[in-house]
């Protein structure tokens, strides 16, 4: 649903405009120095993507779902790190607050977040406990009016930046899978909760992860989310129903730039005294990756406008990411090839983006596990 068009495609067109002109010629330098810029911070911060999904009564857009997924497949035209900086704030890193937080949680964390005063970052993931989200082994110990939280999560995107983090810990210390987890805000200046140093991973640089480790971290009872133990589990999933829908969007935006580059490439090299664009095997790689692009485009569309009726999504958002995610692979697979050798090579952009879309198919669940949802579904006759 786009609530009011002309409103939105003028949006739409400033994020086009950042894009091109000042997110495009600076990846070479966020590459570089690990690091964007606090020039383009600003400008995100300015334009209210920090707030996109928060209501509009906190501070935010209050986009719909159509909306968000349309403006991340333009944004993520430029490197995913630019998204990531902000989409892991309006996305996971807030969603819990916003679907599950009682209203003075909202009321305290989500102006700050929607203006990207704070940033927010999802803690779920430990060294042992990955895809068998269910089994996390953080402790939130009750102790009088607090928690005491112990544990370490483990790539949590934004971490080093993170001013607030949405963490799920076991508050059944009894219990073994998800029924025993609560979800809880925990504020970075918060004595006990440290930051390890920034992951080297291969590719994404720019866009940071790191281990949060909790040592004896005394919060409030009312930091719960919600106000009510047990429901943790329930909420990081349905933070992952939207941010998995999103996901594919990143993809298809990051496809639409990895096709573009390849098909300029190709109209450009010259090879047995013609550009290679001109050879049908050129030809079949340029088609097959702009038929994947249409349908995963249209997953994703169909999905967000199906989220804006109010229906469920988990399946449709677990198809959406499974495929575009895969897709964008294939994609960047052949972006490369079309380039060849000089494809190759650190200068192009073809080769960054190939390492940095290698993440979709790991992070926010990886494609076993949106297949082990799909047939969860479909077993269940839904
Ligand atoms: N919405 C609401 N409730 C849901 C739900 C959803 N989408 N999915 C499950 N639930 C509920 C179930 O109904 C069930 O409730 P009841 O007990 O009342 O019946 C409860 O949650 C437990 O569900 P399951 O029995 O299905 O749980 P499971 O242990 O079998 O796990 C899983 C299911 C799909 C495998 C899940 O563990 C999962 O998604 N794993 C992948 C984790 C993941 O995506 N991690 C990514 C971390 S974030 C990240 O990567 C980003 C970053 O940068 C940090």
């Amino acid at each position: 649903m786009i609530r009011d068009p002309e409103t939105f495609n003028i949006l739409l067109d400033t994020v086009s405009r950042l894009v091109r002109e000042k997110l495009i010629p600076r990846e070479e330098e966020v590459t570089e120095a690990d690091e964007i810029p606090a020039d383009i911070v600003a400008d995100m911060r300015t334009m209210g993507l920090f707030g996109l999904t928060i209501p509009e009564e906190y501070g935010g857009l209050g986009f719909t779902s159509e909306e968000e997924v349309l403006t991340s497949m333009a944004l993520c035209y430029a490197s995913p790190v630019f998204r990531s900086r902000v989409g892991t704030n309006t996305g996971i890193g807030a969603q819990g607050i916003v679907i599950d937080g009682t209203a003075e949680q909202k009321q305290k964390y989500l102006p700050r977040l929607a203006t990207g005063e704070i940033t927010g970052a999802f803690a779920l993931t430990e060294p042992e406990s990955g895809s068998d989200a269910g089994s996390l082994k953080t402790t939130a110990r009750r102790d009088g009016d607090y928690y005491v939280l112990n544990g370490t999560k483990r790539y949590i995107t934004n971490a080093p930046e993170a001013g607030v983090f949405t963490v799920m810990a076991r508050t059944d210390l009894q219990s073994k899978d998800a029924k025993g987890v609560s979800a809880f805000i925990v504020e970075r200046n918060t004595p006990g909760l440290s930051v390890g140093p920034a992951d080297r991973k291969m590719g994404q640089r720019g866009s940071h992860t790191a281990d949060v480790i909790f040592d004896n971290v005394r919060v409030p009872v009312s930091s719960i989310i919600g106000g009510k133990e047990g429901q943790g589990f329930k909420t990081a999933m349905k933070v992952l129903d939207k941010a998995r829908l999103n996901i594919a969007a990143v993809c298809v935006g990051a496809a639409e730039r990895l096709l573009d580059e390849a098909l300029r490439y190709a109209k450009e090299r010259q090879q047995f005294g013609k550009p290679i664009a001109e050879f049908q095997l050129v030809q079949a790689m340029l088609a097959d990756s702009k038929a994947e692009i249409y349908a995963a485009r249209s997953m994703v569309l169909e999905a967000a406008r199906k989220k804006d009726n109010g229906t469920s999504i988990t399946m449709e958002a677990s198809c959406a990411k499974l495929f575009a995610s895969e897709m964008v692979g294939r994609v960047a697979d052949r972006a490369v090839q079309i380039h060849g050798g000089a494809g190759y090579m650190q200068a192009s952009a073809v080769e960054r983006l190939y390492r940095d879309v290698r993440l979709f198919r790991l992070f926010e669940g990886t494609s076993q596990i949106q297949q082990l949802v799909i047939a969860r579904h479909m077993l269940r006759g839904d």
